[in-house]
């Protein structure tokens, strides 16, 4: 049985993932929870370096080879730092795994999706996040929050990150009792709330 809890963050660049995350991990450590924050791509060590490829190569990268690169960043991950944090019974917050390789690679790029999850499920040795938190907000203003330093994914244009953005809601509409939408327009503290609200059956 599955001692800890894995709770994943998704959405496009600029829905504001990131803040949420942080925000419930401070609330769970001050309620004395064991909290681990974590991120993909590039959590610590190897995947580091996959990250700096992954953002910053300014070289031609083929979808297959991208995709192939966030899935060794992932089964490097799940291995070694998220299953053995979950067997330890602890919380695991991650940012950005696994769906999005079915909203980047998959609807973004337009890989076969049967294939991508195949592969997915190869990385992550078939673990699941018990809970995902996915935060929507329309592209134009997910563009205009990440502002004019943009990595590599996030100078992808519109037309992508549309793409990715519909994707996720057709994974949120195929697994609703996993993915929960948030609508990203909201204040950061009335989606903290909601956030709460929503992991509160799970503790
Ligand atoms: P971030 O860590 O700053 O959010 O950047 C990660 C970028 O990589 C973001 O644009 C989403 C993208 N991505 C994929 O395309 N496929 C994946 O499997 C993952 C984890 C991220």
């Amino acid at each position: 049985m599955q001692k800890g809890l894995f709770i994943t963050f998704e959405g496009c660049d600029g829905c504001g993932k990131t803040t949420q995350l942080e925000l419930l991990a401070k609330y769970l450590q001050d309620k004395g929870y064991d909290v681990i924050v974590t991120r993909e791509p590039g959590a610590r060590g190897l995947g580091e370096t996959l990250r700096e490829i992954l953002l910053n190569y300014d070289g031609e990268v083929s979808s297959n080879c991208e995709s192939f690169l966030f899935l060794a960043d992932r089964a490097q991950h799940i291995d070694t730092i998220v299953k053995p944090a979950i067997d330890a019974g602890k919380i695991v917050l991650c940012d950005g795994p696994i769906d999005s390789t079915a909203a980047y690679p998959g609807h973004g790029r337009g890989l076969d999706i049967d294939q991508i999850n195949y592969l997915n499920n190869i990385a992550t040795s078939g673990l699941k996040p018990n809970l995902t938190l996915l935060f929507d907000v329309d592209t134009e203003t997910s563009m205009a929050r990440v502002g004019k330093n943009k990595d590599r994914m996030e100078s992808a244009d519109i037309e992508f990150q549309e793409k990715v953005r519909r994707g996720y809601l057709e994974l949120a509409k195929a697994e609703p009792k996993r993915i929960r939408v948030f609508d990203s327009r909201k204040t950061i503290e009335q989606l903290h709330q909601e956030v709460l609200g929503t992991i509160a059956p799970l503790l």
